[in-house]
């Protein structure tokens, strides 16, 4: 199975969108907007079987300090074949390329992450206030049962 990263361009889009519809459906993930994509179109990383679309993660600066791993997911038919792995292990890559200290995810997926070297954190601790601007939009708020895990990239940095 040969499955190549490329970075998002516009014209994905739709096609993300249709990937994902199922999981904003079911409030695993959170519903974005056309143009909110568009305007963060360089947060995305694609990942492609031949021509297929088959999953894609973005990486969300909030600030020197801190980026999100965020809207994960893998197309149901290519679940369990390391393809969550290989995205959220782009994302610790760019972000070491960046020098961002810190990687955030907020997740059910709790063991996916943590087999990556993520640690779980309470969400009391959570680094930044403007982490939480996105909750008001989402199906489970405000009972969040979601997770917080943190990925220092900073000891990685020599
Ligand atoms: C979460 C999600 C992105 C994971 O994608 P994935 O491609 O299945 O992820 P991986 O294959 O890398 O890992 C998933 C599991 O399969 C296991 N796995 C990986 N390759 C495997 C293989 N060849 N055979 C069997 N199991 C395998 C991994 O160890 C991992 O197990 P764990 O969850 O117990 O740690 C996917 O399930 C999804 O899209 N879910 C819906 C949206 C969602 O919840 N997104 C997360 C928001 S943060």
């Amino acid at each position: 199975m040969q499955v190549e990263l490329k970075r998002a361009k516009l014209y994905h889009i739709k096609s993300m969108q249709e990937l994902v519809k199922n999981e904003v459906e079911s409030g695993l993930i959170l519903a974005r907007s056309a143009d909110e994509m568009a305007t963060s179109i360089r947060a995305y990383t694609l990942a492609f079987i031949g021509n297929t679309l088959v999953g894609f993660v973005s990486l969300h600066i909030y600030s020197q300090n801190l980026a999100e791993v965020r809207s994960l997911v893998v197309s149901k038919d290519y679940r369990k074949k390391g393809l969550g792995k290989k995205l959220i292990e782009s994302c610790k890559e760019e972000a070491k390329e960046l020098e961002i200290k810190t990687l955030l995810s907020l997740t059910y997926q709790k063991k996916l992450f943590e087999n990556l070297g993520f640690i779980e954190i309470s969400k009391k601790d959570l680094p930044e206030h403007k982490v939480w601007a996105d909750c008001s939009r989402c199906k489970h708020f405000p009972i969040c049962d979601e997770i917080a895990l943190i990925y220092k990239i900073v000891d990685k940095i020599k």
